[in-house]
C-alpha cells in the first residue's frame, strides 16, 4: 500500500517501524494538539481557543543526496500531494541540490530623522569608531548571545532619502535562532548607547525583513520523466519553461507562481513553528529586490553534455530558525524537527528552499498539463472516499462516482458508499453522517 492509502494510524505506524519517528513522537503525533491552554494564554493576548492545522509529510524529498520526510502544515488540499509529486520527479533525477548564499545576519537599524546631509561623515566616522565599544555594552547586556558567539557582524551608516533619514545598520548573527526578539533588542540597546554618544534622539530602533542571505536550490530534469498519458515529456517541458517565461515577464503571474512556491515553504515554516509573515514579507521583498517583482525561481531548457534537460532554479531568503520561545512552546515543532532530522538550522534551511522548488514545479506541471482544477478535483473525491468510510476497491469505485458529482462533501460520499454497498447487497453505510461536514 502507498503511504497515502494508509489510515493516520497506519501512518505513523510505518513512521515508528520505518524508524522515522520513535514510539514516543508517533504518539505524541496522535495525541496533538500537544499545546496546553495555560500555554496558550502565555503566548498571546485575549486568548480564548487553540486552532488545529493538519500536518502531513511530504515523503522522499532528496536534497543534497540525502532523503527527507518533511512535515508540513496546511490547510490547503493539494499541496502536500503535489509537493509529493513534485519531490517523485526530482527523486527521478538525481534529487535537488541546495546551498545557502551568503551567511545569514540579520539586518536591523536605528534610524534618525533630520540629521543634515552635511554631518552625516561626521556622526558615520563616530559611529564606526564607537564599534569596539558597542559591542561591549552588547557583551554586558546580551551575556547570552555572546556566549553563542553571536551578535554585531558588521555595521553601516547610510542616508534615506537624501537625509530625510540616516540610519545606523547593524548585521547581527543570531546562530541557530530566527533572531527577530534578538535583532530587536541589540538594537534598542544600542540606539541607547549611540543617543549618548552622538547627542541625537533615535526614531526607531527595529530588525529589517530584507534578508539578503537566500537559499539557492537547483533541479535538472530529464524531460522523458514528465511525460503524461496523453503528452511527451518534451512537450511538457516545454511549457513550463514557457509558464516561467511568462511570469518573469508579467508581474501578475510572478506573483502566483511565488504564492505556489510559498504553499510548499510557508507550510513547512509552520509546521517546524517559525513567523511565517516574515519568511512571505523577506520573499516578497526579495523577488521585487531590482524594483520589479519577480519570480523566484525559473525553469529554462538547456543543452548539457548534449543532452536537452529542464532546468529549476530557485533563490529565496528562508528566516526561519530551530530554536525560540515558539517553538519551543508549541511543542509540535520540536517532534517535527525530529521527524525532519536535519542536523541543523542550515540544512532546515536547504530542504525548505527544495521543497519550494519541487512545489513550483508540482504546480506548474499541473498547470501545463491537466489543470490545476482537474487534479484537486481527483484529489478532493479520492479523500472524501477514504473519509466517508470506503475501504478497498470501493475507495476508487467511490471516487469516480464523487468526480462527476456537483455536490463534493463527506456526506455525498458516504451517500454513494451507501449506495454501492447496497447494489453489491452490502451493508449500508447510511447512517453514518459526519455531522457539520463542509461543502465546497
Ligand atoms: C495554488 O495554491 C497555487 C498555484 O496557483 C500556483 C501557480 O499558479 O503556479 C497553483
Amino acid at each position: 500500500m502507498k503511504f497515502y492509502e494508509l489510515t493516520p494510524q497506519q501512518r505513523r505506524d510505518f513512521l515508528e517501524q520505518e524508524g522515522y519517528a520513535t514510539h514516543n513522537d508517533a504518539r505524541l503525533l496522535r495525541l496533538t494538539p500537544l499545546l496546553r491552554e495555560y500555554a496558550a494564554d502565555g503566548m498571546i493576548e485575549n486568548q480564548v481557543g487553540i486552532m488545529g492545522i493538519p500536518i502531513g509529510l511530504l515523503m522522499g524529498l532528496e536534497v543534497n543526496g540525502k532523503t527527507y520526510n518533511v512535515p508540513m502544515a496546511t490547510e490547503e488540499p493539494s499541496v502536500v500531494a503535489g509537493a509529493c509529486a513534485g519531490a517523485k520527479i526530482a527523486r527521478e533525477n538525481g534529487g535537488v541540490d541546495s546551498a545557502l548564499w551568503p551567511v545569514r545576519v540579520i539586518p536591523a537599524d536605528i534610524v534618525f530623522q533630520k540629521v543634515p546631509v552635511s554631518r552625516q561623515e561626521e556622526y558615520a566616522k563616530i559611529v564606526l569608531s564607537h564599534k569596539k565599544d558597542m559591542i561591549q555594552v552588547m557583551k554586558e547586556n546580551m551575556p547570552t548571545l555572546t556566549r553563542h558567539n553571536g551578535g554585531i557582524e558588521g555595521m553601516s551608516c547610510d542616508p534615506v532619502a537624501r537625509g530625510k533619514f540616516w540610519k545606523v545598520r547593524l548585521w547581527i548573527w543570531t546562530g541557530q535562532a530566527m533572531g527577530a526578539n534578538i535583532a530587536n533588542r541589540l538594537s534598542e540597546i544600542e540606539a541607547k548607547y549611540l543617543e549618548s554618544v552622538l547627542g541625537l534622539k533615535p526614531l526607531a530602533a527595529i530588525l529589517s525583513n530584507a534578508e539578503l542571505e537566500a537559499v539557492w536550490s537547483g533541479l535538472k530534469i530529464d524531460p522523458d520523466t514528465l511525460a503524461t498519458k496523453e503528452e511527451s515529456g518534451m512537450e511538457v517541458a516545454q511549457k513550463i519553461a514557457a509558464l516561467s517565461q511568462w511570469a518573469e515577464l508579467d508581474d501578475t503571474r510572478a506573483v502566483t507562481h511565488n504564492k505556489g512556491i510559498m504553499n510548499g515553504v510557508v507550510a513547512c515554516a509552520l509546521a517546524n513553528g517559525n513567523d511565517t509573515r516574515a519568511v512571505e514579507a523577506s520573499a516578497h521583498w526579495y523577488a521585487a529586490r531590482w524594483g520589479r517583482y519577480k519570480p523566484l525561481s525559473t525553469w529554462k531548457i538547456e543543452e548539457e553534455n548534449g543532452k536537452t534537460i529542464l532546468h529549476g532554479k530557485l533563490a529565496m531568503p528562508m528566516p526561519v530558525g530551530r530554536i525560540g520561545f515558539s517553538i519551543k512552546t508549541l511543542g509540535t515543532p520540536e517532534l517535527c524537527q525530529r521527524i525532519l532530522g536535519a542536523a541543523d538550522l542550515w540544512e532546515m534551511q536547504e530542504v525548505f528552499g527544495a521543497v519550494g522548488l519541487v512545489q513550483n514545479l508540482a504546480a506548474l506541471k499541473s498547470i501545463a498539463t491537466e489543470g490545476i482544477v482537474e487534479g484537486h478535483v481527483k484529489l478532493r473525491s479520492y479523500n472524501l472516499a477514504r473519509a466517508a468510510g470506503a475501504q478497498g476497491d470501493e475507495i476508487a469505485k467511490v471516487t469516480e462516482r464523487m468526480l462527476h458529482h456537483p455536490k463534493r462533501t463527506v456526506r455525498q460520499a458516504e451517500i454513494m458508499l451507501s449506495h454501492l454497498r447496497a447494489e453489491k447487497g452490502g451493508e449500508s453505510a447510511g447512517d453514518s453522517e459526519k455531522e457539520g461536514e463542509e461543502d465546497e
